[in-house]
């Protein structure tokens, strides 16, 4: 049944984009739908309104983009693929859920890449190393056009107490749905789920699985605070959001629109840094007072030496090795 709703919504949203898109005659005008799978209460949503208006604004209203929140178009493969055909024209996903397109994104699934969310944020803002990233995708249908900070990933559970990685034994944790997740709940000492991030709070509430992985804003925002009573601070991953578009689409833009997207991209994810922190403090808030989830701390030098493997494993891939060496840049052999 999903799959006939699915194949409806890319023939729709094909269809309004044919009568829309880039009409022959009305120099270079564009109606461009942006698909994610976020609530509107989330602040990636909010980010996204700001992208949208600065970039009808700067057009003049040559460009309006319709966004589509709440995952209605789509799981985020779902969505990745119909950004691939063009169908969607500009996607926000999780950089898990591109990994399996292109291998250059699981780099932020490796658990403890980053030391601080600060050393996060350096790498990203070094054009070399983001264009590095959102180019890599450029030859199977897409690019990336900016990044939203997504938070550091912890680990939380419905019922269960966690202080080392041995006390994940036998734990079914859901993660993203990547090979790269799965191989980081392993190291960590869990049993990986893997499960659309849509699937989560119902599979917390039967008890499909015990625990899940996210930022602060899932206990909120997805309410998944109200089946899971125990936040534990391993800080494992820092994997970002990332807005991608339809490439064929940017490249047969106007010289002056192509920008007016990129400068927007670029304004959204300066809004974003400067609204996810307050966002982050107040989802805490209200998941310890509001739904009575518990905050723990964890041997977290335990977690990171369990992830160790994983390291060895990426510096020795071919294809991960140069990648893995960009972000890690001096600091790599510190980390071996
Ligand atoms: C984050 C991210 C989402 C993603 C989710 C997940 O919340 O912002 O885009 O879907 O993680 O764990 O799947």
């Amino acid at each position: 049944m999903r799959k006939y709703f699915m194949l409806f919504v890319s023939v729709s949203i094909f269809l309004l984009a044919g009568c829309t898109d880039s009409v022959a005659g009305e120099d270079d005008k564009h109606n461009l739908t942006l698909a994610h799978n976020h609530p509107t209460s989330h602040p990636v949503h909010s980010s996204l309104e700001k992208f949208k208006e600065e970039v009808e604004e700067r057009s003049d209203g040559d460009i309006t983009i319709s966004l589509y929140p709440n995952g209605e178009l789509g799981d985020e493969r779902e969505v990745i693929e119909l950004t691939q055909t063009g169908a969607v024209d500009i996607t926000k996903v999780s950089a898990a859920a591109l990994e399996s397109f292109r291998p250059e994104y699981s780099i932020f699934g490796i658990p403890y890449m980053f030391d601080s969310e600060e050393e996060f944020e350096e790498k990203m803002n070094d054009p070399e190393i983001s264009e590095t990233i959102y180019q890599s995708s450029k030859d199977i249908g897409f690019v990336g056009l900016t990044y939203f900070d997504a938070g550091m990933r912890s680990l939380y559970t419905a019922n269960r107490m966690v202080e080392t990685p041995e006390d994940m034994a036998g734990m079914k944790v859901r993660v993203q749905p990547s090979a790269t997740s799965v191989n980081m709940i392993e190291a960590l000492g869990g049993t990986a789920t893997p499960m659309a991030y849509g699937e989560v709070y119902t599979s917390l509430q039967s008890g499909i699985i015990d625990a899940a992985e996210n930022n602060l804003s899932s206990l909120v925002s997805s309410k998944h605070g109200e089946v899971s009573k125990y936040w534990f601070y391993t800080e494992h991953a820092i994997v970002p959001d990332m807005l991608i578009m339809n490439n064929e689409l940017l490249e047969k833009m106007s010289p002056e629109h192509r920008e007016i997207i990129r400068t927007s991209a670029d304004v959204a994810n300066e809004y974003h840094k400067g609204v996810w922190d307050e966002a982050m403090k107040e989802a805490k808030d209200e998941a310890q007072n509001e739904m009575g989830v518990e905050f723990h701390e964890v041997d977290k030098e335990a977690f990171k030496e369990a992830a160790q493997p994983l390291h060895e494993e990426m510096k020795q891939d071919e294809t991960m090795a140069p990648i893995y060496e960009m972000f890690k840049g001096d600091d790599s052999d510190e980390e071996s």
